[in-house]
C-alpha cells in the first residue's frame, strides 16, 4: 500500500518527538545551572583562590592599580610602564561624553534609578562609536577602553545634574580611582580614600561565569555586538542577588542603626527567615576572599574618621550569621561600608560595580567571539500534554 507522503512525515516526526522526549527526560537538570561547567575561559579562576589571568587578587590588590588590572584583563598580560602610559593616555584622551548623551542624562526623569540611567547611557554612547563597522579583537579592546573612560562620566554627570550640580571635568593629574571620586563628589580624595577605591575596583573587575558575565557571553554568542552584550550585563548585574546587593547592604546597616541594636536586629531577621544581603555565595562556601581584603580598608577608613560604630555593627552581624547559618560575607558586605566612608550616596554603589566589571565583561566578550559557539541550552518541558486546538467561538 502506498502511503501519503504527508502521513509518512507525520509518523517520522511523531517518532522523533518520542525519542526526543525519552532523551530529554534522562538529561540531568541543575536549577540555576549550579555546578555546571558552561564554557572555558582563560580570564579568571576561583579554584584555589581568585586569580585574574594567573595573578592572585591578593597580590593585585596589594601592588597594582585598576588601570593595570583592566589592561591585564583586556590584553592578557600586565602592561609595562610604556604600555600602561599609552593605555592611560587613551583613557584620558577619550574626551567628554558626546553632547547628545550628556543632554540625555539631564533629560531622563529624576525618578529613574542610577543603574537604569547608566544602562541607557551605555546604549546611547554606542551610537557614537567612531568605527561602528570594525569587528575583531582590536576594535573591541578600543570600544572597551572608551567605555572604561566614559562610564565614570556617565555615573558622575547623571549624579551631579540630578542634584542641580554642574558636572566636573576630569583632572589630568589624578589617577583613575581618584578622578572617579573627584568627578562625583567634587572633592579630591585623600591617599587612603583613593587607594580604598582603587582596591574595590580591582576586586570587582572580574569573576568568571557569574550571572552578568554569562549574560554578556550569551549575547555575544549570537554574533551580536559588544555594546549590546554590556548593556544586557548591566541589566543582569542590577538585581539584588547579584550586584544590586551592595546597595541593599547599606539599607540594612541604616535600618540596624547602632551597634547596640545589631544583635536583636539580626536574630530577629534570621528568625523571620530573612535573606541577609551581603552574605552567602553560589560558589564560595567557606568565604569570599575579596571580602577579607576590603574589610581591612573599611576598618582603616573608619579609624581615620574616628568612628568605628558601623564596623562594630557589621562585626556583630557577621559573627551571628556565621554561627547561626554558617554563611560568610561576600564582597558586597564590606564594599557598601567602604563606599559609605568615601562619602558616596547609596544609589551609586552598583553603578560603581559596573565601572569596574566592564573590564571583565569586555574580556569575556572578546574571548567568546574568538572561540564562538551559539549558547543555546535545552529546557525540560513540564507543561500540558498534547491537546487539540479549540476554536475561539467554542472556548468556554
Ligand atoms: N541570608 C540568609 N540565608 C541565606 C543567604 C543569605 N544571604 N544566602 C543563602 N541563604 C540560605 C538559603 O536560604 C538556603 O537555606 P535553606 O537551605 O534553609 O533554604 C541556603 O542558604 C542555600 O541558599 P541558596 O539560595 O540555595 O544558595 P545560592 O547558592 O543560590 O545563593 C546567593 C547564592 C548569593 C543568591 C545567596 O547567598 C543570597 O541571596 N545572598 C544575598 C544576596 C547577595 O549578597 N548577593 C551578592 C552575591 S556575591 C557578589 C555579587 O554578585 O555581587
Amino acid at each position: 500500500m502506498e502511503r501519503n507522503p504527508y502521513t509518512v512525515i507525520k509518523m517520522l516526526s511523531g517518532l522523533e518527538r518520542l525519542v526526543e522526549r525519552a532523551l530529554m527526560s534522562d538529561q540531568p537538570y541543575y536549577p540555576g545551572l549550579e555546578g555546571v561547567v558552561a564554557g572555558e575561559t582563560s580570564i579568571s579562576t576561583i579554584e584555589e583562590g581568585l586569580r585574574y589571568r594567573g595573578y592572585s587578587i591578593e597580590e593585585l590588590a596589594e601592588s597594582s592599580t585598576f588601570p593595570e588590572v583592566a589592561y591585564l584583563l583586556l590584553h592578557g598580560e600586565l602592561p609595562n610602564q610604556e604600555f600602561l602610559a599609552d593605555f592611560r593616555a587613551i583613557l584620558d584622551d577619550t574626551g567628554e561624553l558626546p553632547a547628545p548623551v550628556a543632554n540625555l542624562l539631564t533629560d531622563i526623569p529624576l525618578h529613574a534609578s542610577a543603574m537604569d540611567v547608566l544602562r541607557t547611557g551605555i546604549s546611547a554612547v554606542a551610537h557614537f562609536d567612531p568605527q561602528p563597522d570594525e569587528t575583531g579583537r582590536e576594535a573591541d579592546i578600543a570600544r572597551a577602553t572608551r567605555l572604561l573612560a566614559w562610564i565614570p562620566q556617565l555615573i558622575a554627570t547623571r549624579y551631579r545634574v540630578s542634584r542641580g550640580l554642574e558636572p566636573i571635568e576630569a583632572d589630568a593629574d589624578l589617577g583613575f580611582a581618584a578622578n572617579l571620586l573627584y568627578q562625583i563628589t567634587g572633592r579630591q580624595p585623600t591617599a587612603l580614600e583613593e587607594r580604598a577605591m582603587d582596591v574595590s575596583l580591582i576586586l570587582y573587575a572580574e569573576h568568571e561565569f557569574n550571572a552578568s558575565t554569562f549574560t554578556a557571553r550569551v549575547v555575544t554568542s549570537t554574533e551580536s555586538d559588544l555594546y549590546s552584550a554590556i548593556s544586557a550585563a548591566v541589566g543582569a548585574l542590577k538585581g539584588p542577588l547579584h550586584g544590586g546587593a551592595n546597595e541593599r547592604v547599606m539599607q540594612v546597616l541604616d535600618e540596624v542603626g547602632s551597634p547596640e541594636n545589631a544583635e536583636d536586629w539580626i536574630r530577629n531577621a534570621l528568625a523571620n527567615k530573612q535573606r541577609i544581603m551581603g552574605f552567602g555565595h553560589r560558589v564560595y562556601k567557606m568565604g569570599d576572599p575579596r571580602a577579607v581584603i576590603l574589610k581591612d580598608y573599611c576598618r582603616q577608613l573608619a579609624e581615620r574618621r574616628g568612628d568605628l560604630s558601623l564596623e562594630r555593627t557589621a562585626d556583630t552581624i557577621e559573627v551571628i550569621v556565621g554561627e547561626e547559618k554558617e554563611l560568610r560575607p561576600n564582597l558586597d558586605w564590606p564594599s557598601a561600608r567602604l563606599y559609605h566612608y568615601l562619602g558616596l550616596d547609596v544609589e551609586l554603589y552598583t553603578p560603581l560595580f559596573v565601572a569596574s566589571r566592564v573590564a571583565g565583561w569586555a574580556a569575556h566578550v572578546i574571548e567568546q567571539s574568538e572561540n564562538n559557539r551559539l549558547i543555546r541550552p535545552r529546557s525540560r518541558y513540564i507543561g500540558p500534554d498534547d491537546r487539540p486546538f479549540v476554536a475561539l467561538d467554542e472556548r468556554g
